[in-house]
């Protein structure tokens, strides 16, 4: 099942999937509308649980999908951008608050917000902590994470604010590896 969105632009990384492999629809609206966060319809709330297949996402790109009427981004990073992420200290931090829901109260630390020991896996809401677009991924910002254009806020490799408007890092929802090819999202 796909849903049509609002069609400004092509960018890779505004790719929808539904459900993995059913189907996608180029999106390029950076604003994703707050009254998707606060009312999901009922379909929507049906869909409480998700499983993506994570098999064909390759190393260096980002899988967006559909999540609760949010945008999550599972991305499997290179080892570049999981050394670049665990060489940030604490301090440097705008946020130093993890905002995991699979591990709450703990810091902002990389290991403490990516899904393996490796790191290779990270899972976030691709949502902006300021007011709500989805940011552009794949190395964007003067961090080489993501970058929201809205008002032009930067994350780092490992989805935290390091500079711009945003109070917050993106949160990482409830997510687990249901085998090694699948994650589960809720
Ligand atoms: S909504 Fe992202 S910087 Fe304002």
């Amino acid at each position: 099942m796909s849903q049509m969105v609002e069609n400004e632009g092509t960018r890779r990384d505004f790719l929808y999937y539904a459900t993995a492999g059913t189907g996608a629809v180029a999106v390029g609206a950076a604003v994703w509308p707050l009254v998707n966060q606060m009312n999901p319809s009922a379909d929507v709330k049906a869909l409480s649980s998700i499983r993506v297949d994570i098999s064909d996402i390759e190393p260096g790109t980002q899988l967006t999908v559909k999540w609760l009427g949010k945008p999550v981004f599972i991305r499997r990073r290179t080892e570049e951008e999981i050394i670049q992420a665990r060489a940030v200290e604490l301090s440097e931090l705008a946020d130093p608050v993890g905002r995991n829901n699979n591990s709450p109260g703990l810091d902002a630390s990389d290991a403490n917000r990516s899904m393996d020991e490796s790191g290779e896996w990270l899972v976030m809401m691709g949502v902006c902590t300021h007011l709500g677009c989805v940011p552009l991924g794949d190395g964007a910002g003067d961090f080489h994470g993501w970058f929201c254009p809205c008002h032009g806020s930067h994350y780092d490799t490992c989805g935290r604010i390091r500079k711009g408007p945003a109070p917050t890092n993106l949160p990482i929802p409830l997510a687990e590896f249901a085998d090694a090819n699948t994650i589960k999202l809720g």
